[in-house]
């Protein structure tokens, strides 16, 4: 296959932004610092604020220098020639024109880095000013709309300038280095291959915890709430990731028709199932690490009908996961950052070991932690060492791959999600993005839980910041006879 031209330049609409400041533009240092940018690469931020270039490369070092890692002069001295500053209105053909002098020759790449409101209007613009050619590609965030018509819509917009192939959704956890080794794991081993299906496996769950509240998020988070914030995207690229077969390889095209299977095999959510198989809940104030954190309806200042969690039961009818559950949960000021995918195999079909013994029988499991440290780690049952009586006595073990080994040692740091994919995006490849249909198919099933839920009449139930969520969240796995792994 022809190689795809490498972008020459990035335009981060929204620069002076949030996502900007924290993601995007220390990930393109760190790029830098490892040497992975291509010389003459040029970085032109953009935003409405009339800045000057001097004003916003000071803010950015400022920014950089504020970081844990530190700012090294000799790569800021190679970093900062590349910045450009331009102040102007993307949303129209006459303000994005402003662009053209510092884009002259350039297959640029476009970083929307702003509202998805603005998604089609900007991509207008740059139709309308003549900036987007045929060698230039567009790079979306999350959330791409609210619901199918709305992402539709979005992606009709986006997609009427740029073809499929040039666009790039960004979910930043597909940028994650567990996520990536997720695959190698599944495809590059023969031991799991065998065993990942229903005859073997009893259940997986997937935890995203955060401790952080929504804090002034709100203006956005209120629109969306849990299901729509992480469910929709992260949760379900990592459920797509555990449960899709074996691509034929890893070209963009075979990676996703595998996820888009999966998404459309996932069970659609009825009246009934909503209120057995999901539960919804809602922050109050409570102690968070050991400090006061207060309700979101109190962060909101009035009160409102968003869920700051959401636990759910979902089930894959296919061949492969036939009556296996996959337990989803996320919320927000939960005791503990976790972000772990573990894989439950079913118990030995039958015990040799009598006695005491018996008892110390565990079912082996397979658990990926992504955050706060990278691990993943398969338990196995092995015997307690010592001399035991009234017959052997046994013990379950993690066998680990100690990813942490991978941080330690000068130079060795744990990259931003970003980096990778700015990278892909840079080299036009989009395995580690989300497609069109992938996207669509997404929202038709969290639509569906969406429905279910009002149809239901199912409010959110409060926890307490600082707990595992409302109580029905473990009603809801007990039911099935299985427990949350806290
Ligand atoms: C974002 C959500 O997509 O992901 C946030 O909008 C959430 O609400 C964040 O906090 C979590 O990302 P990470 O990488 O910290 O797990």
């Amino acid at each position: 296959m022809a190689q795809p031209p490498l972008s020459d330049a990035i335009v981060l609409f929204g620069a002076t932004g949030d996502l900007s400041r924290r993601m995007v533009l220390p990930s393109l240092y760190f790029l830098d610092c490892d040497g992975f940018l291509p010389e003459g690469l040029k970085i032109v931020a953009s935003a409405r604020a009339p800045l000057s270039r001097d004003a916003f490369v000071a803010q950015l070092r400022e920014n950089l220098a504020g970081r844990s890692e530190g700012l090294d002069e000799a790569i800021w001295a190679r970093f900062e020639p590349r910045l450009d500053y331009v102040a102007c209105d993307a949303t129209t053909a006459e303000g994005a024109a402003a662009l053209k002098p510092a884009l002259e020759g350039r297959r640029p790449m476009f970083f929307l880095a702003v509202s998805p409101s603005l998604y089609g209007k900007i991509c207008a613009a740059l139709s309308g000013s003549g900036l987007a050619t045929a060698d230039s590609r567009i790079v979306m965030e999350k959330p791409i709309g609210r619901d199918l018509e709305t992402s539709r819509a979005i992606n009709a917009e986006v997609g009427a300038v740029f073809g499929e192939e040039r666009i790039f959704r960004i979910d930043h956890y597909l940028g994650k280095e567990t996520v990536q080794n997720l695959i190698a794991l599944r495809f590059a081993n023969t031991l799991f291959e065998p065993l990942w299906n229903n005859l073997t496996i009893d259940h997986v769950q997937i935890t995203v915890a955060e401790t952080e509240g929504v804090g002034d998020r709100w203006p956005y988070y209120d629109e969306y709430g849990a299901l729509r914030d992480m469910l929709q995207n992260h949760m379900l690229q990592l459920l797509c990731f555990v449960a899709m077969e074996p691509p034929a390889d890893m070209e963009p095209d075979s990676v996703r028709n595998e996820k888009v299977k999966v998404l459309k095999s996932l069970r659609r959510f009825t009246r009934v199932e909503a209120q057995a198989a999901s539960v919804r809940g809602q922050y109050t104030k409570g102690v968070v690490g050991g400090k006061e954190a207060a309700g979101y309806e109190t962060e909101r200042g009035q009160p409102t009908g968003t869920e700051t969690f959401v636990a759910l039961r979902a089930d894959i009818d296919n061949w492969r996961w036939a009556g296996v559950p996959f337990f989803l949960r996320t919320g927000k000021r939960m005791p503990e950052k976790r972000t772990q995918i573990a894989i439950q195999f079913k118990p030995v079909p039958h015990s040799i070991f009598g006695g005491a013994g018996k008892d110390d029988l565990t079912a082996n499991r397979l658990v990926i932690d992504l955050q706060p440290d990278e691990d993943i780690a398969l338990t196995l049952m092995n015997k307690s060492p010592g001399i035991s009586q009234g017959g052997m006595r046994l013990q379950s073990m993690p066998l680990s791959l100690s990813l942490l080994k991978a941080y330690e040692g000068p130079g060795a740091r744990r990259r931003i999600a970003y980096e990778r994919l700015l990278l892909d995006v840079m080299h036009g490849n989009s395995t580690l993005f989300v497609r069109r249909d992938e996207v669509e198919e997404a929202w038709r099933w969290i639509d569906g839980v969406a429905d279910a839920w009002k149809d239901a009449g199912m409010a959110p139930k409060p926890y307490a910041a600082g707990s595992w969520g409302p109580s029905g969240a473990f009603a809801l796995i007990e039911r099935s006879e299985r427990a949350w792994m806290d």
